[in-house]
């Protein structure tokens, strides 16, 4: 996939954020900005026992860089080294569905709401339309995240459907997963 550009960029709220690649070497920033996002948004598909070691994201990241269909760019506030938010793209080698990538996102808690998901969306929309390997792009969030959904389509994602009572809290609610989409070949 498309190399990611290092790039700083202000927020709407003055703070500054430098966006760039997430790499083997970020795997203890990354699992534990996972982790964090995990134990305070009802929103993520993990629970926090679920993210992966340091170890096992290192060797994960690895294994993805060697197969080229991995996409993963990540936002760091350099004044405490934390990663602040993360968007991936993600292809299978299978030939029959090649073609489309999975994206997923997330945004530390204390920096949603300031333009980040819409900056990172924008990244991610750019690279699938320069990629000719990219001629959709999907992904699949919860029913009840009205924030996430109304992102979603305004930068033109479509609702194709929803699996029913797919997702279950640990309040034990439930709640519909909803798949969305958008061609972004010629
Ligand atoms: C969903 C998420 C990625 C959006 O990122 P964000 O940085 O908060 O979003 P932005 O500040 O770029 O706002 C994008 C749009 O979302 C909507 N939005 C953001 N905050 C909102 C709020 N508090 N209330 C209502 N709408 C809101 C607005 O439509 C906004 O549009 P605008 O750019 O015209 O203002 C982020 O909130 C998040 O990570 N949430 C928790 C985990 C999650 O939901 N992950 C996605 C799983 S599918």
């Amino acid at each position: 996939m498309i190399e990611i550009d290092e790039q700083v960029v202000s927020l709407r709220d003055a703070r500054s954020v430098r966006i760039c690649g997430v790499t083997a070497e970020h795997a203890a920033a990354f699992s534990e900005f996972m982790r964090a996002v995990s134990e305070e948004s009802p929103w993520s598909g993990m629970m926090p026992s679920e993210v992966r070691s340091q170890a096992d994201q290192r060797k994960a990241f690895e294994e993805q860089d060697e197969d080229g269909l991995h996409w993963r760019l990540g936002v760091w506030d350099d004044s405490t080294g934390m990663i602040v938010g993360d968007c991936s793209m993600t292809r299978t080698d299978r030939a029959k569905f090649c073609h489309v990538a999975r994206l997923g996102i997330g945004v530390r808690d204390g920096w949603r709401g300031v333009g980040l998901g819409r900056i990172m969306m924008e990244r991610a929309l750019d690279t699938a339309r320069r990629d000719p390997d990219i001629l959709r792009l999907e992904l699949l969030v919860f029913a009840k995240n009205s924030i996430a959904r109304s992102l979603y389509l305004s930068m033109g994602f479509v609702e194709e459907g929803m699996n029913i009572r797919s997702v279950r809290q640990s309040d034990g609610s439930f709640d519909d997963d909803v798949h969305m989409a958008i061609w972004v070949g010629d």
